[in-house]
């Protein structure tokens, strides 16, 4: 469920009608709710409520520093892959303790800016990181937490790009090979293991995949114990999927898969933290456009809209599919009309869906693209020199712009001209 609904034929956003966020901040723009966002946060935290747990977001979803307030506020953990991230993570509020760093090439620099300001462990993803981390950690007279990231070798059965969980993929050392790094790691200076973690991948539909992964993850904690390991704590990563097509049949929900984790995980007295980040920001956040033209080709018509693939790539990089709405909502009966709906961008691939039906559109109309608050706003860039769209939080009646749209000049001036040339 979500706060995007119809009311007196307008789409709102909780208790904003959306064209009145619209003229104020104009199209194109990602549109966020506050109280889906701590919905989402709220179904983890209760479905891992039988025992110690830690709901770490992954902010790679989307890492606004609004969202990340409002996140850290409810005690979430943050989880961090790059320098940028956790710096990110800690000017929104979130302490030290409270993140995870994940990542396959973290580097000497991002860790020692994590030692410094407090993580709670890094997930390591290889012996040449292991052993970068230990020099770090000992040369600044400290000691680095962490998890061994396995590669289960279990098939994620979502789309290639991010599956992360076959032995093919570069994430993680395999988990037939966890003796050996557990016993090296045990014998790192500045390394002190905490636990494993595991991730294979991201918009996962079904539980069976987790299911298999998390019953290896338990046979290797039982063996790493036996070898004299201390596994105290579970990371079990991110991946639940979330409905993009109304018609699609619904993934698990959130408390599904905490009775699934404590019934493969529950008795091994572990601390359980998860890393979700499309199921907290997905369906919390959609993207306004507004019609340019209604373009009438040989065969079919086109809906050019103001929002292009540099605001929202997903449908021209993982064919991804992304529910399209009015925001005047459309009389009963109405007739519908297949359209190529169509950004501004010169290349055929600022296709966001082709032959859909939607209600007769006009120019100057609004449409909005569901399920765009996770991996749409982070992903933008500014392609054919149009400038990053700016991000709105809607919270109960009242909205704020969270980011504002640069202008020409700013986008301009952050090139600079050598003296030279
Ligand atoms: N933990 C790790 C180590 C990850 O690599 C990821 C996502 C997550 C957690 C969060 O997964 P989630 O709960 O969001 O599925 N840009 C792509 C998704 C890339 C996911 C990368 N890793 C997309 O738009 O579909």
């Amino acid at each position: 469920m979500d706060h995007f609904l119809y009311r007196d034929g307008t789409l709102h956003a909780e208790n904003v009608p959306i064209p009145d966020i619209a003229a104020s901040v104009g199209t194109p723009f990602y549109l966020y709710s506050a109280a889906t966002l701590r919905r989402h946060y709220q179904l983890f935290t209760e479905a891992l409520g039988w025992g110690p747990h830690l709901v770490c977001y992954a902010m790679k979803a989307n890492s606004n520093q609004a969202i990340l307030k409002l996140m850290a506020d409810m005690g979430a953990g943050m989880d961090v892959v790059s320098g940028g991230e956790y710096l990110r993570a800690r000017a929104a509020g979130v302490p030290g303790e409270r993140i995870v760093f994940s990542g396959v090439g973290k580097t000497k620099e991002e860790m020692r800016l994590a030692l410094e300001g407090g993580v709670r462990q890094f997930n390591v993803e290889s012996e040449p990181e292991m052993a970068a981390l230990s020099q770090v950690a000992t040369a600044m007279g400290t000691t680095a937490p962490i998890t061994i990231r396995v590669n289960p070798d279990v098939d994620a059965k979502t789309h290639a790009k991010i599956a992360t969980g076959k032995s093919e993929n570069k994430f993680g050392i395999p988990i037939s090979r966890a003796s050996e790094v557990y016993a090296e790691a045990a014998r790192l200076p500045g390394i002190e293991v905490v636990g494993i973690d595991v991730h294979i991948g991201s918009q996962l539909t079904d539980l069976a995949p987790f299911e298999l992964a998390y019953q290896k993850v338990a046979d290797l904690t039982r063996r790493l114990r036996s070898e004299g390991h201390t596994i105290r704590r579970l990371d079990l990563g991110g991946g639940l999927g979330i409905p993009y097509a109304r018609s699609n049949l619904a993934p698990p929900l959130p408390t599904e898969y905490g009775r699934m984790v404590q019934a493969t995980l529950g008795d091994l007295d572990c601390e359980i933290e998860i890393e979700p980040g499309r199921l907290i920001a997905g369906n919390a956040g959609i993207l306004v456009a507004e019609v340019i033209y209604v373009k009438e080709g040989e065969d079919r018509k086109f809906l050019i809209l103001d929002a292009a693939m540099n605001d929202l790539i997903r449908p021209a990089m993982y064919d991804a599919h992304h529910e399209i709405v009015t925001v005047i909502e459309p009389s009963p009966g109405v007739e519908q009309t297949p359209y190529d709906v169509v950004g501004p961008v010169c290349e055929s691939g600022d296709t966001f869906a082709r032959a859909r039906d939607l209600p007769p559109l006009r120019a100057g109309d609004l449409v909005a693209f569901r399920s765009a608050g996770a991996y749409g706003a982070v992903m933008a860039s500014e392609y054919n020199s149009r400038p990053l769209i700016p991000e709105v939080l809607v919270d109960d009646d009242q909205f704020a712009v969270i980011r504002k749209r640069p202008s020409f000049d700013e986008m301009i001036n952050r090139d600079t001209i050598p003296e030279w040339l």
